[in-house]
């Protein structure tokens, strides 16, 4: 009955806010009200279905707990705004080599790297993707005739062919330059193999992957801290092994980032976690300053560093206000990926993580067990977006990927995963991928219609 039974009050008062909610009948006697008295939002006339609203009364603590991560990630990019004097004046357009730029780019960087714990950091709108930013980064640190270790099993899909695992076609994959590939597959509990990454690192091993996040994988996405055990392990073999973490995804999960507990680079997208679902595009480097250099010559040229580049428009606003929204969008993006695994493991599905699991990543997957479960939870999201509702999303091939692929994204920014958005690789063991959503209670209608259609 919420809405129904509530009276503005026409005055307002001291208490202005409070009192705007207080129901009608106890407007003529106002000391009536009980101490305790609280609005039920989640009642028969409720929005939500049955399932989300259970789900949503179990999930209190949790959300409370998120909302004090939003809070504590909120004061630090304060803190790092007004270290770099963010002024509107940064928000400036530039063009052509970008010469001109008014200040923004050098005040997006520091801000960027204080808050991720860098030494440097170079945040583009140039990188289109987070492949495209791993990429450079992996290409800054590796030469011929050096091997690159992936320490958390098979790395994203789209970085088969970055590296060569996959035929590149001779389009220039670090397998094509020279680069040996190896793997250290997963521990059985989906883990990382400590015993095996402990004697895993070879001479000619000159850099390790993480990756932070689960991708397409069933597997457990990694804390910082067990970044950080993983790094030590690492550079006790070899010091001069470098770290590289694919960090999409990971972004305002937790109160540190890998930066901090050793990596020497990290990298990933604005669509996802930093752009705050405002970033039309870009993405980022962060770590140390000799190696972000290194990743800006690939990016541009050797010789060109990190002080040019345009970036016409409004995009620069985009940035920083997107990085603003980011603790705040994450933390409505987790609540949303709790409450997925909260209704869809009471209707029997598998889920990672598990409701209650400590969350190092924006991603939920569900096992939904079939081709054809998996297209109509893809379908039924689709229908509930904001845009493109109307369509259809249908597997096909998409560039990166060997499988096919669905993707349901009614999405403002075309592919935005910081929006409520889900896919699937079409394999075994048809598993949706759910992440982002800039409010969980859009996740908590989406999930009606999921209900409804399965
Ligand atoms: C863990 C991980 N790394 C990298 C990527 C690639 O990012 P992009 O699609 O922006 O290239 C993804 C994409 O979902 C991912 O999940």
């Amino acid at each position: 009955m919420w809405g129904l039974s509530f009276s503005i009050l026409s005055h307002p008062s001291p208490n202005f806010t409070a009192s705007l909610l207080v129901p009608a009948a106890t407007l003529r006697s106002r000391t009536s009200l009980p101490l305790n008295f609280h609005p039920k939002p989640y009642t028969s006339d409720t929005p939500f279905s049955p399932e989300v609203v259970r789900a949503v009364d179990s999930l209190q603590y949790e959300f409370r707990a998120v909302d004090d991560l939003v809070a504590r990630n909120s004061a630090k990019v304060l803190k790092a705004f007004q270290n770099v004097r963010l002024g509107s004046h940064h928000f400036g357009g530039s063009t052509g080599y970008g010469h001109d730029e008014a200040g923004g780019r050098e005040a997006l960087d520091n801000a960027f790297a204080e808050i991720v714990g860098a030494e440097s950091a170079m945040v583009r709108s140039q990188f289109f993707s987070g492949t495209h930013a791993i990429t450079c980064a992996l290409f800054a640190l590796l030469r011929p005739g050096d091997e690159l270790l992936a320490v958390a099993g098979a790395p994203y899909d789209t970085l088969e062919e970055v590296i060569g695992k996959r035929d590149s076609q001779g389009l220039g994959s670090l397998k094509d330059f020279g680069v040996e590939y190896r793997e250290v597959p997963l521990a059985e509990d989906g883990g990382l193999d400590w015993e095996e990454l402990a004697r895993a690192l070879k001479p000619q091993t000159k850099c390790a992957l993480i990756q932070r996040s689960c991708g397409y994988s069933w597997r457990r996405s990694l804390s910082v801290d067990e970044i950080g055990k993983a790094i030590r392990l690492i550079k006790m073999q070899n010091p001069d092994c470098l770290v590289m973490v694919d960090n999409c995804y990971g972004e305002f999960v937790e109160t540190t980032e890998p930066p901090t507990v050793g990596a020497d680079l990290i990298a990933g997208s604005l669509i996802k976690n930093p752009g705050g679902t405002l970033a039309p595009c870009g993405g980022y480097i962060a770590g140390r300053a000799k190696w972000v250099k290194a990743a800006a010559a690939r990016l541009s040229a050797p010789g060109l560093g990190v002080d040019s580049g345009s970036t016409p428009g409004d995009i620069m606003r985009t940035f920083f206000q997107g990085l603003f929204l980011s603790p705040q969008m994450v933390g409505e993006a987790v609540k949303g990926m709790i409450l997925i695994a909260e209704v869809m493991q009471s209707k029997g599905y598998k889920v990672q993580p598990l409701p209650r699991a400590p969350r190092h990543d924006t991603v939920q997957a569900v096992q939904l067990g079939s081709r054809e479960v998996l297209l109509a939870f893809c379908e039924a999201v689709q229908r509930s977006s904001p845009v493109a509702s109307f369509t259809k999303p249908v597997p096909g091939t998409t560039p990166g990927y060997a499988s096919e692929v669905i993707f349901a994204d009614g999405t403002f920014i075309d592919g935005s995963t910081s929006e409520l958005s889900c896919d699937g690789p079409l394999r075994e063991p048809f598993a949706v991928f759910c992440q982002g959503g800039s409010h969980w209670t859009q996740w908590g209608l989406v999930l009606g219609e999921v209900l409804k259609s399965l």
